[in-house]
């Protein structure tokens, strides 16, 4: 049993040398300013978390870390009594109690509970589409706004660390996270990369809230491959993408759908190079899933996209 289980991933966490410019990328991508202190940046979804992305300015960019909701204070108590620490009051804008601590490969881990809900934002509904074999929308135009994806939420960050090993066996045996797909290179008994959803039992959960592994020819020191936001749907992921496309912004790869997770996905730069993914329509998983392990490969990053470039792999 591990010692909780988080339910979500609350936010990342970054430093970058210029939180404008930050700033004006995230609202580009999506997001919406939830607060701004003279030194740190924090933005929000349309959903009810009140921010999903902390910028520090500071002199370098990178990823610091990330927050992580636990179900309830009893389990940050749990926590923080296993890990030898205290609970805090959290001083940032949302406030509740906070647990810190630091992952095996140098990440920041804040456990939070009792935070301050926002109040969504609205949106348009996702769209009922008129398929060749369903037809959803007897009556009816779609007309859709332009501008911005409807980022709804925070779902899943990808860390690369140097060993696999320990760094799992903390977010599995601590923070409760369970494998729902595994990778290995060529030793089919050494897993080396893992997709990992909240272990909630039989409430369904996102099929990877985190995944974490080392990549292909390994790497020295862990830092974030990329962090991805749920999107309202796939009319609302390309519409997006047009509008990145035509502020100018770094494309990546896509749009496409994974392989593990199912996602429609599409992904981009920030201005610090940072990879950021715009999802929809992942899988959902329980505790009845069953995991697969296969070897790590190019072609099982998507079912169809198109071709993989080396910019994907910075
Ligand atoms: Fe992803």
């Amino acid at each position: 049993m591990p010692v909780i289980a988080v339910e979500d991933i609350a936010y990342v966490r970054f430093e970058a040398p210029d939180l404008e410019l930050m700033e004006r990328f995230l609202i580009d991508f999506g997001l919406v300013r939830a607060a701004r202190t003279a030194d740190t940046l924090y933005m929000r979804g349309k959903g009810s978390a009140p921010y999903v992305h902390i910028t520090h300015q500071g002199p370098t960019a990178r990823g610091i870390g990330l927050g992580l909701r636990a179900q309830s204070s009893a389990d940050l108590q749990r926590l923080a009594d296993h890990l030898g620490t205290g609970v805090e009051d959290s001083p940032e804008p949302a406030g509740g109690q906070v647990v810190r601590c630091t992952d095996p490969a140098g990440f920041r881990v804040e456990v939070l509970c009792g935070q301050t809900l926002a109040e969504p934002l609205a949106v348009r509904p996702s769209h009922q589409l008129n398929a060749a074999d369903v037809r959803r929308r007897p009556q009816g135009a779609v007309r859709t706004a332009g501008g911005p994806s409807q980022v709804m939420r925070l779902g899943h960050a990808v860390l690369f660390v140097p060993d696999f090993e320990p760094v799992f066996d903390f977010y599995h045996q601590v923070l409760g996270l369970r494998i729902s797909d595994s990778l290995h290179m060529q030793d089919p008994e050494k897993t080396t990369f893992a997709f990992l959803h909240c272990g909630l039992g039989a409430r369904y959960t996102d099929h990877h809230t985190l995944a974490l592994g080392t990549p292909p020819g390994g790497i020295e020191s862990a830092r974030f491959d990329h962090v991805a936001y749920e999107v309202l749907d796939l009319e609302d992921l390309q519409a997006g993408h047009a509008h990145l496309k035509a502020g100018g912004w770094r494309h990546s790869w896509g749009v496409g759908r994974h392989v593990l997770g199912s996602q429609l996905f599409d992904y981009w730069r920030d201005p610090f190079g940072h990879k950021v993914e715009h999802w929809t329509d992942g899988d959902l998983v329980n505790d009845q899933h069953q995991p697969s392990h296969g070897p790590l490969q190019l072609e099982g990053l998507s079912q169809w996209a198109p071709p993989l470039t080396p910019e994907f792999f910075e």
